[in-house]
């Protein structure tokens, strides 16, 4: 199947490796970007089609005909005159695939018109292969086309169908919660390099420790047994556990997240014209 990604930049770039990863081939991939630059990467890397719309005003439109999936990552702020000009040059049966932060699936369905939509929050792993897509889809979406996007995607990651409903705590919990644990990380470097250890040194720990948690996680995904195990009584990790409750570290990440996901709401709003 002839896939287009219109936008191709971090995120649509990140993507479009997972789907080549998982199988696609590259000669059935049209992908446009704004700048002649990033196009001409995009082709000498991932041997794709790839056209920049500084060169062809019309390389959006070109690059939707004949596909039957369209990945749309271009910036939110420029969704809507994107989705006007290609919108007419879609084919009937062409599903859309938004990774726009913030457009909700009505506000892209209206976008869209008449065209099955689709909505996916990645994280910013996926660029390695190891990120987190969330998924929600509206009724009009063929249950296989859910499943075609799930093993296509899964090349960047572990891809999540959800109910919509559910995007706000996914967002507290995986797009935005990557940043959550590079917070915590940076308090641990700077904790490490103020009781002496050089910045760097303490970087690379701290990066190696979160890398190998992160593994061990991946394998057994039950954080509390995981820490059971490494807690002994009256030893190193319950003193330093300890400091973590005494300053309410649940209540803060569970405000982290419930105001990440509040946030997203919020755009999702203002996206609406609300
Ligand atoms: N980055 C993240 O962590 C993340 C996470 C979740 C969702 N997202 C979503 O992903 C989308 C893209 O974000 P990003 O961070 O990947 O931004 P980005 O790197 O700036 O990518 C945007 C791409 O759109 C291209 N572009 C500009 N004008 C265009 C036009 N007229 N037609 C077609 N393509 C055009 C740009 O081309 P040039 O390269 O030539 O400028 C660039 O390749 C956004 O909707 C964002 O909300 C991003």
């Amino acid at each position: 199947m002839r896939i287009a990604f219109i936008g191709t930049g971090n995120m649509g770039g990140a993507l479009l490796e997972g789907v080549l990863a998982a199988g696609q081939s590259p000669d059935d991939v049209h992908a446009t970007a704004g700048s002649r630059s990033t196009a001409e990467d995009l082709a000498a890397r991932l041997g794709v089609h790839a056209h920049a719309v500084e060169e062809d005003p019309q390389a959006n439109e070109a690059a939707v005909r004949g596909a039957g999936l369209v990945f749309v990552g271009v910036k939110p702020w420029m969704l809507a005159d994107t989705a006007a000009a290609v919108a007419p040059a879609l084919e009937p049966d062409a599903v859309v695939v938004s990774m726009a932060a913030g457009v909700d699936l009505d506000t892209l369905a209206a976008l869209f018109p008449g065209r099955p939509v689709v909505r996916i929050m990645p994280n910013t792993p996926s660029s390695l292969g190891a990120g987190v897509i969330a998924l929600a889809a509206t009724a009009e979406v063929p249950a296989g086309t859910v499943e075609q996007l799930t093993s296509l995607l899964a090349g960047a990651g572990l891809v999540v169908p959800i109910a919509e409903a559910d995007m706000p705590t996914m967002i507290g919990a995986s797009a935005s919660g990557v940043a959550f644990f590079f917070q915590l990380a940076e308090h641990m470097v700077a904790a490490a390099a103020a009781q002496g250890l050089d910045e760097d040194t303490a970087r690379r720990v701290v990066a190696a420790t979160a890398a190998g948690a992160g593994r061990l996680l991946e394998q057994r995904p039950d954080p509390a047994g995981l820490r059971e195990a490494v807690t002994s009584r009256g030893g190193t990790t319950a003193a330093g556990l300890a400091s973590f409750e005494a300053a309410g570290l649940g209540e803060t990440v569970a405000r982290a997240v419930q105001a990440a996901g509040d946030r997203g709401l919020e755009m999702e709003a203002e996206n609406r014209g609300e």
